[in-house]
């Protein structure tokens, strides 16, 4: 049994096409999409399309979640604000309600149980906290409390756009961070009569990774012998090139880096060096700019001078380095 898992495609057409054409190479028993299949790359409409006529699993991430609160009693304050949410509106107006319907009706997580190996858990971040994202180097002291929760074995996670294939145990938690963390303590505890362990993957993000690779990237987990480590599944990873140019280009033809202003603009940066921008330019503005909703313009124009990003995502830009 061989499980290809994508997560965060995040309306990268592109990058999909690139992925499914390595999975006809691969011939994976099935398909399953972890979550943020649209926003940021402005090919949403048609990455919906494709996996709705698809056989694929899927389950939903908080992206899904931007959309289908916008206008309800869950929306974030002030998303009528074109200029602070154009991105958004940008989304909500390319979508279709029978695109929006299929997204409403996805599960938020989902176990697998495949005969003669352990169940799988599939969750955008982890069941219940899909903004719950993991990291290569992340201290064990910090994953294991936020999975503790999970009954399987395996977890298959997403949100954090970095490939990582991780062996968790509460037998492997540090004495010296206990003092003063009562709930870690008491997993420590556990921990040491009967040790509980997790096989943690996150296969990457095909439309925007942020680990430094602009790859698309997925993973396949192949079964073998359910007593073993692993959780009963071994993970190979997959990054496939593709020609990025036709992404970056549809952010101004299809009108979103005009409408969706320094949001759009944030996301076409992560997607030419797959490197973090969003977080790190909110965390720089806010400690700056005392009211940011109002100032997102001069806190974007203050960043570009203060960093240099601007000049140095050019410099890695296909449609500037191949142009000169
Ligand atoms: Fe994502
Ligand atoms: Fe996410």
């Amino acid at each position: 049994m061989r499980l290809a898992f994508l997560a965060d495609i995040h309306g990268n057409w592109p990058a999909l096409e690139a992925v499914c054409t390595e999975l006809e190479r691969l011939q994976p028993d099935t398909v399953i999409v972890n979550g943020d299949l649209i926003n940021a790359v402005p090919f949403s409409a048609q990455v919906i399309d494709y996996i709705r006529s698809s056989d694929w699993v899927v389950v939903r991430g908080n992206h899904e979640f931007y959309y289908l609160n916008y206008g309800s009693e869950r929306d974030v304050p002030e998303s009528h604000d074109r200029e602070r949410w154009g991105q958004l509106h940008w989304l909500v107006d390319h979508l279709s309600p029978e695109q929006g319907s299929y997204l409403a009706t996805l599960p938020d997580d989902l176990t697998l149980y495949f005969p003669h190996t352990q169940p799988i858990r599939v969750a955008h971040g982890v069941p219940g906290h899909n903004r719950r994202g993991f990291y290569v180097d992340q201290p064990d002291d910090e994953i294991v409390p936020a999975i503790q929760h999970v009954e399987q074995s395996t977890l298959i996670s997403a949100h954090s756009h970095v490939q990582i294939d991780r062996h968790l145990s509460t037998a492997n938690l540090h004495a010296d961070g206990l003092v003063g963390n009562q709930h870690l303590a008491s997993l420590w505890n556990s921990g040491q009569q009967h040790p509980r362990q997790w096989h943690l993957v996150n296969p990457g993000s095909v439309g925007i990774p942020l680990n430094g690779d602009v790859r698309a990237q997925f993973a396949i987990l192949e079964n073998r012998s359910a007593d073993t480590r692993d959780g009963g599944w071994k993970t190979t990873f997959y990054r496939v090139p593709y020609d990025r140019r036709s992404a970056l280009d549809s952010y101004t033809s299809s009108g979103m880096l005009e409408e969706g202003g320094i949001i759009s603009e944030l996301f076409y940066w992560e997607l030419v060096t797959a490197e973090l921008e969003v977080p790190f330019f909110f965390q720089w503005a806010q400690e700056r700019f005392p009211n940011l909703d109002r100032q997102l313009r001069d806190a974007f124009a203050a960043y570009k001078v203060a960093t240099g990003r601007d000049d140095y995502i050019r410099k890695r830009d296909p449609l500037y380095t191949d142009a000169g």
